[in-house]
């Protein structure tokens, strides 16, 4: 890809929102084991998932991008790994419905373990300790010497990754993603005395599959139904690790990173001459970028170039995360100059990260409200545009949490401290995310009705 690009050249650049490891010989030695390991995600995987973004850039597809703010080592087992995989397929359908275009399902699962922070410090009971900076990296409990950085974490996180990995594959291909056993949770959802608004909808793709059975179309006829194509993802912001995984891509000879199929550039850590950057250049998995309030146009420009030099289809997607009531103001002078460059990109939607609150109850929260309105913003200046949304990117899990607040089981600022789990930011439930997905469809519907009228 890169010519003269190697996996270390990131050492050289300035180095920031990664951990200072005080013994240096066992990352040393940890980095030659991870180095042996074999990668956790293979080059045609990461290749055939850049062909699927490239038709999410022409509109021809969709992309879901859902997970954890952070994994975590305590919270790993089979029950959330399933719960998680299962929302996001119920979502799925109900925007391939919306959006009458296949959904690419991408996780933020098996590797999303480091976190940037705000700041390196923080004082917990009158004490200073390092930040938590994500189980990859060090501890969560508030004490000095659990937050040490310690590159031990980075084996167990690997290993992690490697089952989480196992089991969404056997999920995926071995009959619990049947779109029939799907939908059927679905319905359920939309029993919900309040969930009236989303039944007429889920009605009608029960009648699609009605009729598509009727037809002799199943999961026994037709693979695409009984099975799906799942893909990983994080933010690529332990170079060690990243470094550590990186491998050559028989086929074509360019490298990899084997830490997962799509990787993504932080708010924090974009800067076009930093170590992130020049880490992600040279390798051939799909980039996401995240694109927040303080983007410029000049920034961006010089970051598509260095990303994507060959102006790739599928390469790179920017993740416009602003806040709601802001996307009007940076949204459309990003557009302008993605046109001025002639550049092919993705636009996806990340509306969690600009709407992080303190509640009334001293947790961090995003309102649900707040996560819709950025959505419908985005897309309202796409169409305004004439440009393509071309995916949404939550923070989410599967599991009933309260850690946002609205929805149509209204969790309210004084539920927060009922279920609140995350290790990080807050994350949309499983009914949060499932109703988001409603309101993102009735958007694409909308959306394709007006581009058919164009067309007629
Ligand atoms: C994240 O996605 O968890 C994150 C930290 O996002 P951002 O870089 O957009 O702030
Ligand atoms: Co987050």
């Amino acid at each position: 890809m890169t010519k003269g690009w190697t996996k270390t050249d990131w050492r050289a650049k300035p180095r920031i929102q990664m951990p200072d490891y005080p013994d240096q010989a066992a990352l040393t030695a940890v980095e030659a084991q991870l180095a042996k390991y074999p990668p956790l995600v293979f080059a045609g995987e990461a290749r055939k998932l850049k062909k699927q973004l490239a038709l999410a850039a022409e509109g021809k597809a969709f992309l879901l991008q859902g997970g954890d703010c952070a994994e975590s080592f305590a919270e790993f087992s089979a029950d959330n790994i399933r719960d998680t995989f299962r929302v996001m397929l119920q979502m799925a359908v109900v925007l391939t419905y919306g959006a009458k275009v296949p959904v690419i399902k991408v996780g933020r699962m098996a590797g999303q373990f480091a976190k940037p922070r705000s700041a390196p410090t923080e004082v917990i009971n009158g004490v200073e300790m390092p930040s938590y900076k994500g189980d990859i990296i060090n501890g969560f409990d508030p004490t000095p010497e659990a937050r040490v950085a310690d590159p031990q974490r980075m084996l167990q996180a690997y290993t992690q990754a490697a089952a989480s990995l196992n089991l969404l594959r056997a999920f995926s291909t071995g009959g619990f993603a049947d779109i029939h056993r799907v939908h059927s949770w679905t319905l359920g959802f939309a029993e919900h005395d309040k969930a009236e608004r989303y039944r007429e909808l889920s009605n009608r793709i029960s009648d699609a599959l009605d009729f598509m059975n009727a037809a002799g179309v199943n999961a026994e006829t037709a693979h695409t139904l009984a099975t799906v194509d799942f893909y990983t993802s994080h933010e690529a912001l332990l170079l060690e690790y990243e470094e550590a995984l990186c491998r050559i891509d028989s086929i074509t000879g360019q490298p990899v990173a084997g830490s997962g199929h799509m990787i993504w550039i932080g708010d924090r850590t974009r800067q076009p001459d930093g170590a992130h950057v020049e880490f992600a250049r040279g390798v051939l998995n799909p980039i996401g970028l995240k694109c927040g309030p303080s983007t410029t146009a000049e920034d961006l420009k010089v970051l598509m170039a260095k990303l994507n030099p060959a102006n790739e289809p599928g390469r790179l997607t920017l993740i416009a995360r602003f806040g709601a009531g802001k996307v009007g103001e940076h949204l459309p002078r990003l557009i302008k100059t993605v046109q001025q460059e002639g550049a092919n990109v993705v636009w996806s939607c990340d509306p969690m990260h600009g709407n992080t609150i303190k509640s009334s109850t001293g947790y961090k929260t995003r309102p649900f409200d707040s996560v819709l309105r950025e959505v419908r913003e985005f897309f309202a200046i796409h169409k305004a545009e004439g440009t393509i949304p071309g995916g949404v990117h939550f923070e989410m899990t599967g599991k009933d949490v309260t850690e946002c607040t609205g929805g149509l089981r209204a969790v309210t600022d004084e539920d927060l401290s009922d279920r609140y789990h995350t290790a990080c930011d807050p994350r949309l439930n499983a009914s949060q995310s499932l109703e988001l997905a409603f309101l993102v469809a009735e958007e694409l519907t909308t959306l394709r009705g007006a581009a058919r009228r164009v067309a007629l």
